[in-house]
């Protein structure tokens, strides 16, 4: 069967943070529209796909992406004209070598992803079927269970804390739906505690409060608190999850907490994360380590890697070559997955896949900069991945992957 490409188009959209980033339309002979709008991150790896901006001052500040949209019109438009949408693994393999680069340099990871997102769905559309279906089969894949960012620190917020997400892991829901209304109870919870302190509850970039607070520990104390005010257990229905982001906390070979000051060196932190998993119901912890430190990370999961899920998000990149270095020294345990770390549906499916392969987990994962395109959520339930995160249970951007998950679970369940 062929349903062929007949114009690619792209256009200069805005993000959750205000900020441009790319849309694509992909659109088919027999009228069909597939649409994919790529995310932005804030604490971005050294490792990752470049993404294409414009560099303009006088447009965004500089964060155009007019020269991406132009990739879409120009090049890549020429590239896909003709070609079958339902090829997805040639599409994406003709984008790769048309850019020449290990980094996605020449096309731009972004306009590349959009274009890669925009055919999948197209080919879904094309098929009438749901694009979980279209990407994973009917093999009855499992919803995720989701990982809810409800305090923002670090480089998404303006608060005093160093950790960059604290998530709530609803471990002992047996359904998306239930997760969906734990986590919001925990949230409001939360929300109330903190107005009860005369803290504030104004929100970072993924929907989390950013309260300043004393120390790191102060805000697992208090979702703990809310989790129990809730009517939860803090052991058999939640359990926590940290993204440190301590890529960002790096500073001539030693760390250096940007906000709080405090001075590590690696094996100072690793003794810090030891401590921390001993005393709390720590489900997972991200980037505990900087994305150079492979040594630091081998130490690390040779400590607590039996018990902890030990995350790579700047240490992978979703990149297969990364994971399979990370994997033979035996770095952490799971990988976060975000396409435009990598910039094709073809790539992030192989570092899934190489993942799997090696029992690691995969997380799949949204940016701190999103938009209304849900197509992680399809992604997670395609792949089977078990995890998502996708920011807190509020935001349109947020809820939007959630409010998906929903939409498929009750798909699934007809059939069940
Ligand atoms: P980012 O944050 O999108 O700003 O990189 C998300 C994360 O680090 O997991
Ligand atoms: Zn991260």
């Amino acid at each position: 069967m062929e349903i062929c490409i007949k114009e690619v188009h792209g256009r200069e959209v805005l993000d959750s943070r205000g900020f441009p980033t790319v849309e694509c339309d992909v659109i088919l002979y027999d009228g069909t529209i597939g649409r994919g709008i790529v995310p932005s991150g804030a604490s971005t790896g050294s490792f990752e796909a470049h993404e294409l901006r414009d560099k303009d001052p006088a447009r965004f500040q500089g964060k155009g992406v007019l020269r991406a949209v132009g990739m879409l019109n120009c090049t890549i438009n020429e590239l896909l004209s003709g070609i079958n949408v339902l090829e997805q693994r040639k599409i994406d393999c003709i984008l790769t070598d048309a850019d020449g680069t290990i980094n996605k340099q020449n096309l731009g990871a972004n306009a590349v992803l959009a274009a890669s997102i925009a055919c999948a769905h197209a080919a879904a559309n094309a098929l009438g079927i749901e694009l979980f279906q279209y990407l994973g089969g009917f093999t009855q894949p499992d919803i995720p269970i989701p990982m809810m960012n409800i305090l923002n620190g670090g480089a998404h917020a303006s608060s005093n804390i160093d950790i960059q997400e604290f998530m709530i892991v609803p471990i002992g829901s047996n359904a998306f739906a239930t997760s969906m209304r734990w986590c919001s109870e925990v949230y409001h919870a939360l929300q109330s505690i903190l107005k009860n302190h005369g803290l504030s509850t104004t929100v970072g970039d993924e929907g989390g409060f950013a309260p300043d607070l004393p120390h790191n520990e102060t805000a697992i104390e208090l979702i703990l608190d809310a989790i129990r005010l809730a009517g939860f257990n803090t052991e058999h229905d939640f359990k926590l999850s940290m993204d440190a982001a301590a890529s960002e906390w790096v500073n001539a070979g030693t760390y250096i907490l940007p906000k709080q000051g405090t001075k590590y060196s690696t094996d100072g932190l690793i003794d810090y994360w030891k401590n921390l998993s001993d005393q709390y119901p720590i489900f997972s912890i991200e980037d505990p380590l900087g994305e150079e430190d492979w040594e630091g990370w081998k130490n690390l999961t040779g400590q607590i890697g039996s018990d902890t899920i030990l995350v790579g998000d700047d240490l992978y990149v979703t990149n297969a070559a990364r994971l399979h270095k990370g994997i033979s020294e035996g770095c952490g345990n799971a990988i976060l997955i975000k396409p435009n770390q990598i910039g094709t549906l073809t790539e992030t499916i192989d570092a899934v896949l190489l993942a799997r392969a090696n029992g690691f987990r995969s997380i799949m994962s949204h940016r701190s900069g999103e938009t209304e395109d849900t197509t992680i959520a399809d992604l997670a339930v395609a792949l089977n991945t078990g995890l998502i995160k996708s920011g807190a249970p509020a935001r349109g951007e947020r809820t939007c992957k959630y409010n998906r998950l929903l939409r498929i679970e009750e798909t699934l369940g007809q059939y069940r």
